[in-house]
């Protein structure tokens, strides 16, 4: 963006009004909206203490709302004290003991409904365990599991004895895995036999067992959860079935009250640079902004069935599956499995069968359940449904009216909600009874948000249409406290850019004539395939540990379906193959990387050239790359390059 303003090349004119008889039974109205709006305005610390008194159980007041003295590492709500698990299950047991709280269906099929009570007595016991096995408060925890309610159960158990977890993605790879319990020094993992995901058991354990047999000296125990019964080695006096190791728990635990700012998780996400970040979320800011986000975003009534489709291992799989909703009060689903298992029609089959009222899924998912054609999801009584959302990335106008047509019915509100791991809770997003929508825009900062569009020198932007940096003016209570163990990191990814005057979030947007604002990517380095965050760094380290490869370069091409998919220009030991062996390169190339970071760091296309294309100074010019990758026309101007001969190469025409 140093090359000034991005002229923004959307040009979205509908605007949908939320429909009557949405607006009639809606939650929150219209003036309640205005006055937080207002509230928020003219004092935002005092919008934030409201709502921090009316959404969470304290067991000991906080004495001071925001502490700024050590900026950008804020503290809110400091010398007070919760216990989230306590808040998201305890709270509930007098009126809603039993009230459904998950609704889980298995890839195989088979459904498990579990209540608030059981709930509550599933992670006291659980907690049990932990602390049986020797976890205590500020420990870290890794969890890699499937998409099943052990998992949750997990995550909350050590919220209810002030462990902190930290999710892995079970797509993840062992390297990956390794990387990241040794980057938080975990004490234990939780882990299963595998997991079934798209029509066939998934091996955790495996990948589980080659990554602690790389070296995670801090591991001393591993809880196994069986679910696939697939045979799996166990090792004696490290690891132990979850069945086991709750045998002779009881199923009481007295919830352990923590402090304001006492971290709940790590979560780890791509940066440009280096290795996975792994962002530290702290506990009350970060519960209130969950449920409060979660309720007023998704309408919240007491008789919603609400089904996130995220997987527990991203962000949104915490704060709308296991903390968010459980807070609130709320009946979720669970689905452990792909959607087109048995075939495409499996997402809308639940809906039905479930009567799952608000549904809240990514773009890349939309597009891909696009393709099978509208005879699918029609197939299906979808009349439940009041409302859907969106996450991960920009939805394109096709997609949302596709969703709004064929999935909504034309009745249902769409929610475009914009945030990011770093923001722990949606940060913009239509208020699905008031605010008039536009497709493709997440349109408005909720109220204490203070959202915002700069030039490069941090003057806001006036004029709709002109792009900029996307920053944020103020601190709000659930935002990323640092990086773990890397807090300069932390300063400068997000802060140093605008001297700390704000926080920077890495994504270009614009603004229209209404004032809404339109996402228009990420600025840096940084991929968005299937709406997942992957650093072009992490695919081309991968590549270039292979033994075979002297350089890489990794940049993103659209995709219709995917959002971005990766595009890998490699530089090979020797001779630069053709034929049935550069294919095979091509092949061994996608495995390798898939192991080093997962499959979903796969290259899509490798294409191989003698040198990458640098500019004298010895930069390598990504902008050209990209505009190779997307097969358009080059307009850079190349005569700084290098070796202008390896052109053709890199269009793969030589
Ligand atoms: C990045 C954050 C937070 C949920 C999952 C992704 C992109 C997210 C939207 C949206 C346009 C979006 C941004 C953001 N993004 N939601 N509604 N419209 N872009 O979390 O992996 O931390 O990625 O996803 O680029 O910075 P994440």
């Amino acid at each position: 963006m140093s090359e000034g303003n991005i002229k923004s090349i959307l040009n979205e004119e509908r605007l949908f009004q939320p429909p009557t008889d949405f607006v009639k039974q809606a939650a929150l109205s219209a003036t309640e909206l205005e006055q937080r709006y207002a509230l928020a305005a003219q004092d935002s610390n005092a919008y934030w203490e409201k709502m921090a008194t009316d959404l969470i159980v304290w067991d000991k007041p906080w004495s001071q709302v925001l502490d700024d003295s050590k900026a950008p590492n804020y503290k809110w709500f400091s010398g007070g004290e919760l216990n989230v698990s306590a808040n998201c299950l305890d709270v509930h047991l007098e009126t809603r003991a039993d009230k459904t709280a998950i609704i889980f269906e298995g890839e195989q099929g088979g459904v498990r409904r579990i209540s608030y009570a059981e709930l509550t007595s599933e992670v006291s016991r659980f907690a049990n365990a932990l602390k049986a096995s020797g976890i205590s408060c500020g420990d870290r925890v890794v969890i890699y599991m499937p998409m099943v309610p052990e998992a949750v159960i997990a995550m909350q158990a050590c919220a209810r004895i002030g462990a902190i977890h930290s999710v892995v993605f079970g797509g993840f790879s062992a390297v990956a895995l390794r990387d990241r319990i040794n980057d938080a020094g975990a004490r234990m993992l939780i882990t299963a036999d595998g997991g079934f995901r798209g029509g066939s058991p998934v091996e955790l354990k495996r990948a589980a067992d080659e990554a602690l047999s790389g070296g995670c000296p801090t591991i001393e125990r591993v809880i196994v959860l069986q679910r696939t019964k697939q045979d799996v080695p166990m090792k004696v006096g490290r690891d132990i079935w979850w069945s086991d190791a709750i045998a002779d728990q009881c199923d009481e635990c007295a919830p352990l009250p923590v402090e304001a700012s006492h971290p709940l998780f790590l979560l780890y996400t791509s940066g440009s640079t280096g290795k996975p970040k792994g962002v530290q979320h702290g506990s009350a800011g970060y519960l209130l902004n969950a449920r409060l986000t979660y309720e007023t975003v998704f309408d919240y009534q007491e008789t919603d069935v609400f089904w996130c489709t995220a997987d527990v291992g991203w962000i949104t799989g915490h704060s709308y599956v296991a903390y968010g909703p459980l807070a609130a009060g709320a009946t979720i689903l669970m689905y452990e499995g792909s959607p087109t298992v048995p075939d495409a029609g499996r997402f809308w089959k639940i809906c039905e069968t479930h009567k799952v009222t608000v549904f809240y899924t990514a773009p890349t998912a939309i597009r891909a359940l696009m393709r099978f054609g509208d005879e699918v999801p029609e197939s299906y009584d979808l009349s439940s449904i009041r409302l859907l959302g969106s996450v991960g990335e920009p939805i394109n106008p096709e997609a949302w009216t596709w969703y709004h047509r064929v999935i909504g019915r034309e009745v249902c509100p769409i929610v475009d909600t914009w945030w990011q791991t770093e923001t722990g809770g949606i940060m913009m997003s239509p208020v699905p009874s008031v605010t008039a929508t536009p497709p493709g825009s997440c349109t408005q900062p909720l109220p204490g948000i203070a959202a915002d569009i700069v030039d490069d020198q941090g003057n806001t932007v006036t004029s709709p249409e002109l792009g900029g940096y996307l920053v944020i003016r103020k601190p709000w209570p659930s935002m990323l406290q640092t990086i773990w163990g890397d807090n300069d990191r932390y300063i400068e990814t997000y802060w140093e850019k605008f001297h700390g005057r704000f926080y920077v979030a890495g994504d270009s947007a614009h603004t229209d004539k209404h004032g809404n604002f339109w996402i228009m990517g990420r600025i840096d380095d940084v991929l968005n395939v299937s709406g997942h965050r992957l650093g072009t760094m992490e695919v081309e380290s991968a590549l270039v540990s292979h033994e075979k490869v002297v350089e890489a370069a990794v940049v993103g091409r659209p995709d219709e379906i995917k959002g971005e998919a990766i595009f890998a220009y490699v530089v090979p030991c020797g001779a630069r193959p053709s034929g049935d062996d550069a294919k095979a390169l091509v092949k061994e190339l996608r495995a390798w990387v898939s192991k080093q970071v997962g499959p979903i760091a796969k290259p899509d296309n490798i294409r191989f050239a003698d040198s990458l294309p640098k500019t004298r100074s010895g930069k390598i010019m990504r902008r050209l790359l990209r505009t190779i990758a997307s097969g358009e026309a080059i307009t850079q101007d190349t005569s700084t390059l290098e070796d202008p001969s390896i052109l053709d190469q890199l269009r793969g025409e030589d």
